[in-house]
């Protein structure tokens, strides 16, 4: 199987790996194909997510693909990052082998269940 040279560079030096302790909003989904686990953390402030944070218990690409995702998503808006897919991720990535895509759903799916849960937290 080969990966593309930023699914490497990501999955060997994550960006925005860690937790927080006082997130606005928190996500955590795991894999039904393979029992991996991501949690994401996010700060939102005027509707912006300024900060977010992932940990996962994963593979190589679900690092790779929550670390892109991260990175695409600093500085959005709730309503840009919603509409950030697993497939532009991907391709963000260079693409993922075809096996390995169902991984880069988890990363989708934690950033999603974040908002969500700040949304619940706005009331
Ligand atoms: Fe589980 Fe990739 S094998 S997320």
């Amino acid at each position: 199987m080969e990966y593309s040279d930023k699914v490497m560079d990501h999955f060997m030096n994550p960006r925005n790996v860690g937790k927080m302790d006082d997130a606005d909003g928190v996500g955590e989904v795991g894999n039904p194909k393979c029992g991996d686990i991501m949690k994401v953390y996010i700060k939102v402030k005027d509707n912006v997510i300024y900060d977010i944070k992932f940990n996962t218990f994963g593979c190589a690409s679900a690092i790779a693909t929550s670390s892109m995702a991260t990175e695409l998503i600093k500085g959005k808006t709730i309503e840009e990052a919603l509409e950030l897919t697993n497939k532009a991720v991907a391709e963000a990535l260079d693409g993922l082998p075809p096996v390995k895509m169902h991984c880069s759903v988890l990363a989708e799916e934690a950033i999603k269940a974040a908002i969500d849960d700040y949304k619940s937290k706005q009331g």
